[in-house]
């Protein structure tokens, strides 16, 4: 399908959407009461961050996007660099130097009466707004309780959390759980009582100088990714394999990976202190994580002129 031209320069200023194939303030950004992608969940997005005027690892998020729309049997008419076009037509629109890009596919809306999903036009949406910060800065600063919660994430057998979805209600639920008992954040666990992930993030516990994560039954992160490598380029021990719930709570020091945030380290574990907040090895990973969105092979820069 053809794309429209890209839009002026803050055309729609603070944010913009691109929805039934043109740029449009985030004012339009609606869908149908009657999309199986509200009423059924049946949708898959991604969410790429631009920083300092840039995309970061953009090629991993559409490569992502891509492979979850076949695992959903979902499509979008348009290609990789269409994509990629859209997607940089709505930084460049919304005049926004730092944020938070989404798209998304849905199902769509069957004909009246049918219930047979092969039948639904599939829609595609995409937006940009300001960065969004998966925890307030104060927060950070002053440190981020997480509560693990005993809630478990929706099976991998039911769904594909490699997949990125919109599967939420556990997750949710355990943010209030954390919230009702004084915490800041939540995560959940799977049958095993393996903590997996947490409401738009990865888990990560250093313990004796070894840096570990879940090896299933989580979104593969492009952030955790990100930690992953750095872990490698740093000369840093890592261990992907479940992380027992006991082993976060005894952990030398516990992170987050987000897009929204990059690494994020966490103070306290249900509401008592980690042993080092931030750790040293956190500290390493997210310096690393941030000069890693300014090497040129990571960077997607905007083209901000008109
Ligand atoms: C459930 C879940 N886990 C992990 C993540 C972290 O993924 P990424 O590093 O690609 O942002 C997200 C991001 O939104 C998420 O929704």
């Amino acid at each position: 399908m053809p794309i429209p031209p890209q839009p002026a320069v803050a055309q729609f200023d603070g944010g913009c959407v691109f929805i039934d194939g043109a740029y449009a303030p985030l004012s339009e950004a609606k869908i149908s009461l009657f999309d199986w992608g509200f009423t059924r969940s049946d949708a898959t997005y991604d969410v790429a961050s631009v920083w300092n005027g840039a995309f970061f690892r953009l090629d991993a998020h559409m490569e992502r996007f891509f492979a979850s729309l076949q695992s959903l049997r979902l499509q979008i008419p348009y290609t990789r660099d269409e994509l990629r076009l859209i997607l940089h037509g709505c930084v460049r629109a919304g005049g926004l130097k730092e944020a938070y890009v989404a798209m998304v596919c849905t199902r769509g809306v069957p004909p009246r009466g049918a219930r047979d999903p092969r039948l639904a036009q599939n829609r595609f949406y995409a937006y940009a707004l300001p960065y969004v910060w998966i925890a307030p800065r104060d927060k950070q600063l002053s440190g981020i309780d997480l509560f693990i919660s005993e809630r478990q994430r929706i099976g991998p057998e039911s769904v594909d959390p490699r997949v990125k979805n919109y599967h939420w209600i556990d997750l949710v639920q355990s943010m209030f759980d954390a919230y009702e008992r004084g915490h800041d954040t939540s995560c959940v666990v799977d049958a095993h009582g393996h903590v997996t992930e947490g409401p738009g993030f990865n888990v990560f516990v250093v313990r004796g100088g070894v840096v570990h994560t879940a090896d299933r039954g989580v979104l593969e992160g492009v952030s955790r990714r990100t930690a992953i490598e750095l872990c490698q380029r740093l000369g840093i021990l890592l261990r992907i394999a479940p992380v027992p719930a006991a082993d976060v709570r005894s952990a030398d020091e516990v992170f987050l990976t987000s897009t929204g945030g990059g690494v994020l380290p966490i103070a306290k574990i249900d509401g008592q202190p980690v042993r080092q907040f931030p750790g040293p090895i956190t500290a390493r990973l997210h310096d690393a994580y941030w000069a890693m969105r300014e090497e040129p092979a990571y960077r997607d820069p905007v083209d901000y002129q008109d």
